[in-house]
């Protein structure tokens, strides 16, 4: 028996819109990506509630879909918002059972997070009342315009290139100001907080613009703990994520497995 009592709230009920499609169904080494998330936590003795939020204007196909498996688990499924994620998280948090001493929320699109990470979160959660992941930003940073410009043409660079070809088509946006990164962490999920403090968190009155939960918690003024990410705990956002992603968990794509192993 673990001391602490961590309900898991999945936020699922995302469009994929900039993956073009159901990317929480998509196959990972025979297996849907959001079983893979969830999984993630059915075996951990300090987990006793998971909560999977799903996309409510088809839930009945999401149920139709993972309802058995997600049964088995005893994982609860309720309807998720139709646009925010803060949404669906708070329409999850409403079922979590009252016993539970901390609630958790991990992306279900983050299927690559691993046990040692789950580790370092709920050992930091029997210090910390809000803890989250973070990996240290490595790319230099820079502002840029919104709009895109074909490039102007540069003489000294048109002088010294022969031929116009491909010069229209060259497209871009114009920096503004490079962003100093230093102490800059990209933050990860899961997120783990007492329930307390999550449930305050939540209660507040103006929800918008919350693009994790820590959020909603800084802006009560309590304190935010940011201990170790992973880097392969990336969210799967494009198509271009998920194939990292299966070169990561050493899965193939279901096109490239023999027949016979496809399903
Ligand atoms: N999510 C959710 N409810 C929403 C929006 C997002 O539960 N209204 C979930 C997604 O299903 C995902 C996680 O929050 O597991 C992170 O969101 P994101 O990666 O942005 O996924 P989508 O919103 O589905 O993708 P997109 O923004 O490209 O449409
Ligand atoms: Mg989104």
């Amino acid at each position: 028996m673990s001391d602490l009592k961590v309900a898991v709230i999945i936020p699922a009920a995302g469009q994929g819109t900039r993956f073009g499609g159901d990317k929480l169904g998509q196959d990972l080494g025979g297996r849907p990506l959001l079983l893979r998330t969830v999984e993630l936590f059915t075996k951990r003795d300090e987990v006793s509630a998971i909560v999977v939020a799903a996309p409510r204007e088809s839930i009945d196909d999401f149920r139709s879909r993972y309802g058995a498996q997600l049964g088995f688990h005893g994982v609860i499924i309720v309807a998720g918002g139709r646009t925010e994620r803060w949404e669906s998280v708070r329409n999850a948090l409403a079922v979590v059972p009252n016993d539970c001493t901390h609630i958790a929320v991990h992306d279900a699109a983050r299927p690559g997070a691993n046990d040692a990470l789950l580790t370092r979160i709920f050992d930091a959660a029997r210090v910390a009342a809000a803890v989250v992941p973070g990996d240290p930003v490595s790319s230099t940073l820079k502002r840029v315009t919104v709009e895109t410009f074909a490039a102007a043409p540069d003489e000294a660079v048109a002088d010294a290139i022969l031929g116009d070809a491909g010069r229209e088509s060259v497209r871009g946006r114009r920096v503004e100001s490079t962003v100093d990164r230093t102490r800059l962490m990209a933050i990860q999920t899961p997120q783990i907080f007492t329930a307390d403090v999550i449930r305050r968190a939540y209660a507040q009155s103006d929800l918008a613009g919350a693009t994790d939960d820590a959020m909603l918690v800084e802006r009560l003024g309590e304190n935010v703990l940011v201990v170790e990410g992973d880097p392969r705990n990336i969210k799967v956002t494009t198509t271009a994520d998920l194939a990292i992603v299966r070169a990561i968990l050493g899965h193939r794509a279901p096109d490239e497995r023999p027949a016979h192993k496809r399903f």
